[in-house]
């Protein structure tokens, strides 16, 4: 467990950076993140390199003793490039081309911005790509930040022809998938078919989902070429990317597999004001976060990355303060940005890197805090970074080596499986105009947590054997091979509503569904309801609970399942069938803790009833009691533990670490 910061010696005075690193010695930083938006500065006119100040700055951090990340600057093309090849610009579903003057203004299509990324990227990886100190490489930043993975620019037309016929071989298979005779859209060629925009009403759903896949294709192709060169001018560096919250535009699992550690950039209270939750659980959570957001997203990057660098995963970017983007950017109780921390660490992190040193006091993010204000005093979360070293340090947690070499397990039993293109697909055809699968997905998992269970959320490409309990809230997409190895895997399986639906084609799969999952759930969808706000169905369980459910409800034909709740005009709610379980709606928290209870003891995991706000992680053979609530709690681990950190008494904020002694 160690601890990093993201640094931009180029904001700031050369006479700083050696006070600066040795501060970050002092507070217990190990790896310092530089130069993924210093283009300008590195190569100021085309062709020009300007490498001394770099050369300088890695010199500083060296010195110091400190391991740096360096980016590929491919985020921030400078103002020349954009001017000498507009053609680079992505182009927004209006026809504009982005403007310069932001930053991720290019088109991942491009091919004069690929040559243009390569040269970059070639010309950095050379010049330190053996440097000592370069202990990591990051590229570009946050692939599809500020919505742009999606471009219609005429190169991104262009590939996307390319694209559909090596999918389809002939335009015939392509009008057939498409059902192309509806409204009669069919083509004649490939070279006829445009992106899916501009259409008076809604696009034809398959031509959407094939331009959302061929636009994800494009991001891991992008990716692929920083990470060839990377490895070919630094082998044996890790080379990683920064990923987002809630972010979707992009099937992640195919950029990590390019990746030896995957990253993500956790700002709780960002995320907290800026999605789904309702307005009360907003203001609830406003100063905290939703415990579950950040715990969501490191349980998914975990899952990312695989073979030798399985579970190999960093917080890249950690909010340290107020952030300046959100709707309303409330400063984080004293105490979060330390919980946060450990937080991580208690879902398998190697690195938690904050973002930034310092307060830049001018631009765009000028109100977004660091670990230091503007005029270099320690601001409130340099405290708390402070403290966690210190806490690390006097554990033994602290790791001295590289990170990765020392890695403990965690040893989750439940499965959630998250799969891109069944987000893609409920994106396309909601159908409810609040049915977002990312948060139905979310919905899930936090009720798996408030009943004190770990979870690995993993790919539907994941080999499910070994799990006694495997989620699927949102699964759309027909997927026999997962289907067949549930059905091999022994494990409980819980349905979500919608579950198997769509073909690859986003058409109805065959028969009615849950399709290919159909045979698992002994149940058959005959008709679907999409439920407007305030639209509320009571759900009746066997032990007198009552539960909510919103947004969706089918009705379903049993097909040897048996119902185990009812909604309230006696429509089965919840179904069973051997292992498997089925949601014939969209449960609230309760309904979902009621479902898992039963599909828990089913499969022979405990669960408990936890104190609001508290959550528990398990890793090697510690467990991480986490007060997220803004009151004291109880919280005394019932086996023979060790207190390690905390106590049993948890401040609001608070955190307590447990030593399990090994179960006889
Ligand atoms: C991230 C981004 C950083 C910075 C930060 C502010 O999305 O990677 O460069 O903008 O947000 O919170």
């Amino acid at each position: 467990m160690q601890l990093g910061v993201c640094y931009y010696p180029e904001q700031w005075p050369e006479d700083w950076w050696a006070d600066d690193a040795a501060r970050m010695v002092q507070m217990g930083i190990r790896y310092v993140r530089i130069a993924e938006f210093a283009w300008s500065r590195i190569e100021p006119e085309p062709g020009q390199f300007a490498w001394a100040w770099l050369d300088r700055a890695i010199e500083t951090l060296h010195a110091a003793g400190l391991r740096v990340v360096l980016c590929t600057p491919t985020a921030t093309p400078p103002k020349w490039l954009v001017d000498a090849d507009p053609g680079m610009l992505a182009v927004d579903a209006n026809g504009q081309p982005r403007g310069f003057g932001s930053r991720r203004h290019y088109c991942f299509s491009s091919p004069t911005y690929r040559a243009q990324s390569a040269r970059i990227t070639a010309a950095v990886a050379q010049r330190y790509g053996q440097h000592p100190a370069v202990a990591a490489w990051q590229t570009d930043n946050e692939y599809g930040c500020h919505l742009t993975v999606l471009s219609y620019s005429l190169a991104a037309r262009a590939a996307f022809r390319t694209w559909l016929q090596a999918k389809y071989k002939s335009i015939d298979a392509l009008n057939t998938a498409w059902g192309c005779m509806f409204w009669s859209q069919e083509y004649r060629s490939f070279e006829e078919i445009d992106p899916p925009v501009g259409t008076v009403t809604e696009a034809n759903p398959a031509h959407r989902l094939d331009y959302r896949r061929f636009a994800s294709s494009e991001v891991a192709a992008f990716n692929r070429i920083q990470t060839d060169l990377i490895r070919q001018h630094s082998p044996g560096r890790d080379v990683t990317h920064n990923f987002m919250g809630f972010f979707t535009e992009f099937d992640h699992h195919d950029v990590a597999a390019d990746l030896d550690v995957a990253t993500w950039d956790s700002y709780p209270l960002g995320f907290t004001q800026d999605f789904f939750l309702g307005a009360a659980e907003k203001a609830r959570y406003a100063r905290t976060g939703h415990p579950d957001i950040p715990a969501f997203h490191h349980d998914l990057y975990r899952g990312m990355c695989s073979g030798a660098n399985k579970n190999r995963w960093w917080v890249m970017e950690q909010q340290p303060g107020p952030v300046n983007w959100a709707q309303w950017n409330p400063a984080p109780l004293d105490g979060m940005v330390r919980l946060w921390t450990w937080q991580a660490f208690a879902h398998g992190a190697e690195v938690v890197s904050y973002f930034r040193w310092r307060q830049a006091p001018f631009a765009q993010e000028q109100m977004h805090a660091g670990l230091h204000r503007p005029d270099r005093s320690l601001d409130q979360g340099g405290v708390e970074a402070t403290q966690v070293a210190s806490e690390l340090k006097a554990l033994g947690l602290h790791a001295t080596g590289d990170a990765g070499t020392e890695r403990p397990a965690m040893h989750a039993r439940v499965a959630l499986v998250l799969d891109y293109p069944s987000l893609w697909m409920a994106q396309i055809q909601p159908q409810g105009a609040d049915y977002n699968p990312m948060e139905i997905s979310f919905s899930a998992y936090s009720a798996l947590r408030q009943l004190g269970l770990d979870v690995d959320i993993v790919s539907s490409r994941a080999d499910v054997a070994g799990y006694a309990l495997v989620v699927l809230p949102a699964h759309l997409r027909e997927d026999s091979a997962l289907a067949a190895r549930l059905a091999n895997s022994g494990a409980q399986i819980v349905f979500g509503p919608r579950a198997g639906a769509k073909n690859q084609y986003l058409s109805f799969a065959d028969g009615l569904p849950p399709g290919a999952f159909a045979a698992l759930a002994g149940v058959q969808v005959q008709r679907v309801s999409s439920l407007p706000p305030g639209v509320l169905d009571t759900v009746n369980w066997p032990n007198r609970a009552l539960s909510g459910n919103s947004h969706w409800r089918e009705d379903v034909q049993l097909q040897g399942a048996e119902a185990v709740a009812h909604f309230d005009d006696g429509h089965p709610a919840v179904l069973r069938h051997g292992r498997s379980w089925y949601s014939a709606g969209w449960p609230d928290a309760a309904g979902w803790k009621q479902l898992f209870s039963r599909a828990a003891e089913a499969a022979g995991l405990a669960t408990e009833v936890l104190p609001e706000d508290l959550r528990l992680s398990r890793l090697g053979d510690c467990l991480y009691v986490q007060n997220f609530s803004r009151s004291s709690v109880h919280y005394a681990p019932s086996n023979h533990a060790q207190c390690l950190l905390g106590a049993r008494d948890l401040a609001p904020q608070g955190l307590a670490i447990w030593k399990l002694q090994p179960s006889a």
